[in-house]
């Protein structure tokens, strides 16, 4: 059941830290990262020169995620791709590519077809999957399970968070097996990834600021949101959750691609979400968030506390500032504050939170 919790996201926003913590339990063995299969995957991390990762919806967004970290920390070229378009593509793979799919549910028919198309080129196969024993499992040589419990709610939420944590976890593993990462900062990433459960617990105990904003947009037609780096990676996920339950159509933005064509929707009320965690792309982001600002827009910023000197000065705009990770892992606050915001706005409007209209939760048909 729903356990107290008006709708099951709402509750699954709540288990995120708990599912972390799992996954941290469950990955890492004294101290160091262990992907299991007794050094199998292991063996498979340290053979190939390229990456593909494909899936569908939230589990691309978290797939767009894991090549930003694989091109960060590896350094090797890296794309994601949406599974339906996959299947069609002429996208190279042979036996030095590790194909990546990544599934909430571990039946999404577009992205089983795309592991298909994978293995018969002679891909390696990895999965990151939350469904134990799901059809994916049994076709990909290795799982990675996200263990998050059961996801009811069709929007996507601890699925999306945790599969974040397995591609924290997977590529910090590979950078640390080619050495291209010392002990010591292995050491620091871990640490941070250790403290993200409590952040998220931080970023719920502010909900009802989150509620507040959410309440000044339940009558917006549509909403955008901007922002540079892994945050605009955020706003993707973002903007899907909003406007899957709360069907305002919002779009997320890379800030600097704006003046390239969607600024002109920016009038006088249009709502925005600017996410500015970044610290070397502040400068540019606020300069963006000026230009938006002279066109009217109302504009709720998303920072780190302590990056919130930057921007209080000016009351032209409500700040939400997130507890403090480095820049690398405000992924993981920044979304459960969008999460929240997304339920609010649609359980404000008076809808069915848990099952959106003409949504399913496993997509079985191409
Ligand atoms: C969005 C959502 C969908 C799924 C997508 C893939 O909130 O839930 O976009 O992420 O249908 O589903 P899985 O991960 O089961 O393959």
């Amino acid at each position: 059941g729903k356990q107290g919790y008006a709708y099951y996201m709402e509750k699954e926003i709540n288990e995120q830290p708990e599912a972390l913590k799992r996954i941290l339990t469950n990955y890492l063995v004294d101290g160091s990262i262990d992907l299991g299969y007794e050094g199998a995957v292991d063996k498979m991390l340290t053979s190939f020169n390229r990456v593909c990762i494909v899936a569908c919806g939230t589990a691309l967004h978290a797939g767009m995620m894991g090549t930003h970290l694989f091109r960060k920390w590896l350094g090797i070229p890296v794309e994601t791709e949406m599974a339906s378009e996959f299947i069609y593509s002429d996208t190279v793979l042979d036996k030095d590519t590790l194909f990546i799919a990544v599934s909430q549910s571990g039946e999404t028919i577009d992205t089983m077809e795309a592991l298909k198309k994978a293995k018969k080129e002679g891909a390696a196969c990895l999965a990151v999957l939350n469904v134990r024993g799901s059809s994916i499992s049994r076709i990909a040589d290795y799982t990675l399970y996200t263990d998050a419990g059961p996801e009811i709610a069709v929007a996507s939420t601890k699925a999306y968070t945790t599969q974040l944590m397995i591609f924290y976890l997977l590529v910090l593993r590979c950078a640390s097996l080619r050495g291209r990462m010392t002990e010591a900062d292995l050491e620091h990433a871990l640490e941070n990834l250790r403290r993200v459960p409590d952040a998220i617990t931080q970023v719920i105990a502010i909900k009802d600021d989150i509620h507040r904003q959410a309440k000044e947009v339940i009558m917006a037609s549509d909403l955008f949101m901007i922002g540079r780096g892994m945050d605009y990676l955020v706003l993707l996920e973002g903007a899907l959750k909003l406007k899957e339950i709360s069907y305002i159509h919002s779009e997320a933005y890379a800030a600097g691609e704006l003046k390239h064509g969607p600024i002109a929707l920016i009038t006088d009320g249009t709502p925005v979400i600017a996410a500015a965690t970044q610290t070397k792309l502040i400068s540019k982001e606020l300069s963006n968030v000026k230009e938006i600002k002279a066109r009217g827009a109302n504009v709720v910023l998303l920072t780190k506390e302590e990056l919130k000197a930057d921007f209080a000065q000016s009351d032209e705009y409500h700040v939400i500032g997130l507890p403090n990770l480095d820049d690398e892992y405000m992924s993981f606050p920044e979304i459960v504050a969008l999460q929240l915001y997304s339920y609010y706005v649609s359980a404000d409007k008076g809808l069915d939170v848990d099952k959106p209209r003409n949504l399913a939760k496993v997509v079985t048909v191409e």
